[in-house]
């Protein structure tokens, strides 16, 4: 190490202006990596053993300075404000304040291009498995909802106006289904960045006849060791693809937050959010804010950010390894964070979100809702679908100007505006038949409902299956 503690010094005499020397650190952001960066020490170490470089003596001292730094840092914590550069360099330091020589000659064969590149796969690796748990805990909140309310009617809107009934099962495994794709995305982001990009060295790969193959395989890295050096210090996409995941997965969130804050407004009345996550006005005694999903809906632009950021960091960056390269974890790693709390806070809204049956119903029953379903009436007593929708079009101005449903249409304006219809209205047009003549794959029936509440109670199964393997 060089007189101030870098791991270059070698050709400078001078030091790093003050204010220069803290806008290079990386501490504070990628001391996160510190465990990974002890695994790959831990895998480097052996494969250096390997081609010589440490006898089995010296190999078994190396790893018992890295066991016993790994075990003070669990105790202590790493020190996040500690004046090394980067988490590589705080590594590489304490190693040798440990095994003296022997950690000097670690850093054999080896640039901080593909030990950050390795490090960050690993990272992910840990961080996208907890993102598909804390999906799986949000979708099993909404499956619950389903399962409770499967057959429930509740308005469906289209354009924010009242469109058609549906039931709040069908409206909860909505989410659900959006969430899976997240958590399919995020597996296949895993997937594509679970090769090892360690002995690329700093770009042109590494020497002494160092086996990759195994240090793959003792990393973990499923698809074996990265094919390219040039690529593997230098490309991020894999970076881009889990930020997109996020920012997908939290524009979803924030879909879910804006229709249950609109459920609970004082026009809606649908549901009432527990005091868990809710909260109250300095002024206006009277507010219940749904302030959770407000945060979870506002923090989503961030996540937007994080994925623009990373993008706008790589356009034009030529091959390979560029210190722009360091902020990509200053873009991706608070996004992680930030989707994987957003994912735990609504799924306790979720939990603590109470419908309020009586009203959904009720307003299930009003507003034209059934509208659809009395042209389909009309088209079954022969009427063409196109004459139907203006027969039922001039119906609902009546039924407006009168006051009353179109179900309560009085029997003589029934006569006079429907008179192909000799079915009763107040039967037909209810909002448990209007939902009920849904039944088709994917539509809303509460039977077709309750079969996708089956559906993902296995899915659910088989993710808590794949999580605890
Ligand atoms: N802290 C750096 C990063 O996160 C380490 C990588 C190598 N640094 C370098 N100057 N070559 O990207």
């Amino acid at each position: 190490m060089s007189k101030d503690g870098q791991m270059w010094g070698g050709r400078f005499q001078g030091s790093l202006d003050a204010l220069f020397a803290e806008f290079q650190k990386s501490l504070p952001v990628d001391h996160v990596l510190a465990f990974a960066d002890l695994r790959v020490n831990r895998a480097w170490s052996t494969a250096l053993a390997k081609v010589g470089v440490f006898t089995a003596a010296e190999l078994a001292a190396v790893h018992a300075a890295i066991d016993d730094l790994e075990a003070h840092w669990r105790r202590t914590g790493i020190p996040v404000g500690d004046p090394a550069e980067d988490v590589h360099s705080l590594v590489e330091r304490e190693l040798v304040a440990r095994c003296g020589d022997l950690g000097k000659r670690i850093h054999t064969g080896r640039s901080r291009n593909d030990q950050v590149a390795t490090d960050l796969r690993l990272f992910l690796r840990e961080r996208a498995a907890a993102l598909r748990a804390a999906i799986a805990g949000l979708c099993a909140e909404l499956v619950a909802k389903a399962a409770a309310h499967h057959d429930a009617p509740i308005p469906g809107y289209t354009h924010l106006q009242r469109a058609q009934p549906i039931t709040i099962g069908h409206w909860a495994l909505a989410h659900c289904e959006a969430l899976g794709r997240d958590r399919e995305r995020i597996a296949d982001a895993a997937a594509r960045m679970d090769s090892s990009p360690l002995g690329s060295g700093a770009l042109a790969g590494t020497v002494l006849g160092v086996d990759r193959d195994a240090l793959a395989r003792d990393l973990g890295f499923g698809r074996g060791p990265s094919r390219n050096s040039l690529d593997a210090t230098a490309q991020r996409d894999h970076l881009c693809e889990l930020a997109f995941a996020c920012a997908m997965a939290q524009t979803h969130l924030s879909r879910l937050a804006e229709d249950t804050i609109f459920f609970a407004t004082q026009e809606a009345r649908f549901v009432v959010f527990g005091d868990e996550v809710s909260t109250g006005s300095s002024l206006m005694p009277q507010k219940r804010n749904p302030d959770a999903m407000e945060l979870v809906r506002g923090k989503c632009a961030r996540a937007h950010g994080a994925l623009l950021a990373l993008l706008g960091s790589l356009k034009g960056l030529p091959l390979a390894y560029n210190r722009d390269l360091q902020t990509d974890k200053e873009s991706l790693l608070p996004t992680l964070a930030e989707t994987e709390a957003c994912l735990q806070v609504a799924t306790l809204a979720i939990r603590h979100m109470r419908f309020d049956l009586a009203r959904c119903a009720a307003e299930a029953e009003r507003g034209y809702l059934n509208a659809t379903d009395l042209a389909d009436l009309l088209v079954a007593a022969g009427v063409p679908f196109r004459d139907a929708h203006g027969v039922v079009g001039a119906a609902v101005n009546r039924a407006v100007d009168l006051g009353v449903e179109l179900q309560d249409l009085p029997a003589d304006e029934k006569r006079r505006l429907l008179p192909q219809l000799r079915v009763d209205l107040r039967q037909e047009l209810a909002a448990g038949a209007v939902l009920a003549r849904r039944d088709v794959v994917g539509g809303t029936a509460p039977a077709r409902v309750r079969a996708e509440v089956e559906h993902w109670q296995t899915q659910l199964a088989a993710w808590s299956r794949e999580g605890s393997n």
